[in-house]
């Protein structure tokens, strides 16, 4: 097969949802339906359950489990999908966001007697940054749940984009009866069974008396009254606005049993995207390019404490990546080459010879060699865009524990923070370095890594601030009275670009006022 084809056939995405919403169930059905897995039961969670916050084995377990499901690859009728997992527990939501990035397209789960919660409004608001297609998979309707229609609603105002239901489901809870498929004009019949696949039946004349008998006379009516009313309210799927994100299909079904998740499968992989074209600084770069090039979206460290070695993760974006063909590490401006890359097969690791676009490679990394953001190409001078930092919301000055271990806490500093693991800004008024996280947890995790990767302890320090901000403005003049001004809270990043420190909610608000040249921004890519 050449390059279009690999290309066409490639279907990467993202599965995302509110914890408990069945994320890893559906994951797991739909490994099965690949071949890739046998057993249900046979793909692990990854999220960090509640009650583990302090229980560190837990966590190191649990993050074993999810290097090898970060990538769940899988040929499922002459597509080659690659589901690329994100983290469940929010502490780790940057995490998530970049996962975002490397995806062409992305399922949303929906608990329907939960709706819409907070976590996934929020990851939708990522996908909406980028134009991401989405898909609705509307779960458990086993379960007594909302009314279809009220969660329709819910959808479309919760997560700002129309809907169209392509199937729509027959009662719920005790009473469910299936589905009927909109798209196909089939009926899906449900029987509560986590491994069997239900059959369709073709049932084109939904006002015919057969309807009855398969699922009696109340049902039936109730049937025929809401699809007059889906197609009343709701036009046909359009797909070009689905693949501009501007409409998102929707599927009804129950993960755990199975059911309704083939229809699923079968609609993705018509209409979802196959590899896109992915920005950088200097021009757009299409998968069809013969060239190879690539990002990193993530990095992954071993749980091996006596030998601390990462693993890379590759989106490739253009050309075929080779193994032992020498490609440019663009901001080291060096060439390397990997004899070991690997991929990811269900749960499997496996090297690999080569890899297409879509796919994602892993990269054993033992120096420090990568950090998120990272560009590989055959050659050329590009930097993908598109890996933004979001402001933090949660701050601690780190400090050093062991006066004897300066230099091992700051190369651990320094390559946690490559790894995309919290940012650190440093205070320009006193020198002192920030940690700035999305959530308790990640303090943990640092404090935990330092030590047992780095040898190194550090302590943390409470620092009263509300918001870190970039700060820009196209007059220099006003821009230095600014930091004059400020001059106690401005920091630096990584980057050593400016960043704003803002105490409170209301000062960050005085200073957008009192400041108009000044621009203020939230995340690192303006
Ligand atoms: P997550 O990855 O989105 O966090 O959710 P996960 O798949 O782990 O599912 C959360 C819980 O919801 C699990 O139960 C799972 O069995 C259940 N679940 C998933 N899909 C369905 C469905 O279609 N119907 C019903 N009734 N339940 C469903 P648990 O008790 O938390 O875990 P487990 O002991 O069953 O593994």
């Amino acid at each position: 097969m050449g390059l279009s084809e690999e290309i066409k056939r490639r279907r990467t995405f993202a599965i995302i949802s509110h914890p408990d919403a069945g994320k890893t169930t559906l994951t797991e059905k739909l490994l099965l339906f690949g071949g890739a897995i046998h057993i249900a039961g046979a793909v692990k969670s990854n999220k960090i359950k509640k009650t583990a916050t302090s229980d560190w084995m837990e966590i190191e377990k649990q993050r074993g489990i999810s290097v090898a499901t970060s990538v769940m690859a899988f040929d499922y009728d002459g597509f080659k999908i690659n589901i690329l997992d994100t983290p469940g527990h929010q502490d780790f939501q940057e995490d998530t966001f970049r996962t975002l990035t490397a995806v062409d397209s992305v399922i949303i789960v929906v608990d329907c007697a939960k709706g819409v919660e907070a976590q996934t409004r929020k990851l939708m608001n990522v996908c909406r940054m980028r134009n991401t297609p989405v898909i609705v998979f509307v779960n458990k309707m086993d379960r007594n749940g909302n009314n279809a229609f009220d969660l329709m609603d819910e959808l479309e105002k919760e997560l700002n984009i129309r809907v169209r239901p392509l199937t729509w489901p027959i009662n719920q809870g005790d009473k469910f009866k299936g589905v009927y498929n909109i798209y196909e004009h089939k009926l899906n019949l449900y029987t509560p069974s986590k491994q069997v696949v239900t059959e369709n039946i073709e049932f084109k004349d939904i006002n015919s008396p057969e309807l009855e008998k398969h699922i009696g006379e109340e049902d039936a009516q109730q049937l025929r009254d809401d699809l007059d009313l889906i197609n009343g309210v709701y036009s046909d799927l359009d797909v070009n606005e689905y693949l501009a994100g501007q409409v998102a299909p929707v599927f009804f079904g129950s993960a755990l049993n199975n059911f309704g998740v083939k229809e699923l499968l079968d609609c993705f992989c018509k209409i979802a995207p196959s590899p896109q074209p992915t920005q950088t600084v200097e021009r757009i770069v299409k998968p069809e390019e013969e060239a190879f090039s690539g990002f990193v979206f993530k990095i992954h460290a071993n749980m091996d404490p006596n030998h601390r070695s990462c693993i890379a993760f590759v989106k490739v974006c253009s050309g075929k990546f080779e193994r032992n063909v020498n490609y440019k590490h663009v901001r080291h401006n060096k060439l390397l080459k990997f004899s070991a890359p690997t991929c990811f097969m269900a749960q499997r690791k496996e090297t690999v010879d080569e890899a297409w676009p879509g796919d994602i490679v892993g990269l054993p990394d033992s120096g420090g060699t990568f950090k998120i953001g990272d560009t590989l190409t055959s050659g050329e001078n590009i930097h993908f865009k598109g890996l933004p930092s979001f402001s933090p919301e949660m701050f601690k000055y780190i400090e050093n524990d062991d006066p004897m271990k300066a230099k091992q806490l700051a190369k651990g500093i320094e390559q946690l923070m490559d790894e995309g693991v919290a940012q650190v800004f440093t205070n320009q008024f006193n020198g002192r370095k920030i940690i700035g996280t999305v959530g308790q947890l990640q303090f943990e995790v640092i404090q935990y890594r330092l030590l047992h990767e780095y040898n190194a302890k550090c302590r943390w320090e409470p620092i009263n601030l509300y918001k870190a901000c970039w700060i820009e403005s196209d007059d220099a003049e006003a821009l230095d009275n600014f930091k004059k001004r400020k001059y106690q809270f401005m920091a630096k990043d990584k980057e050593d670009r400016d960043v704003f420190l803002a105490d409170s909610g209301y000062i960050l608000q005085m200073a957008q006022t009192d400041f108009p040249k000044i621009r203020f921004h939230f995340s690192s890519e303006f």
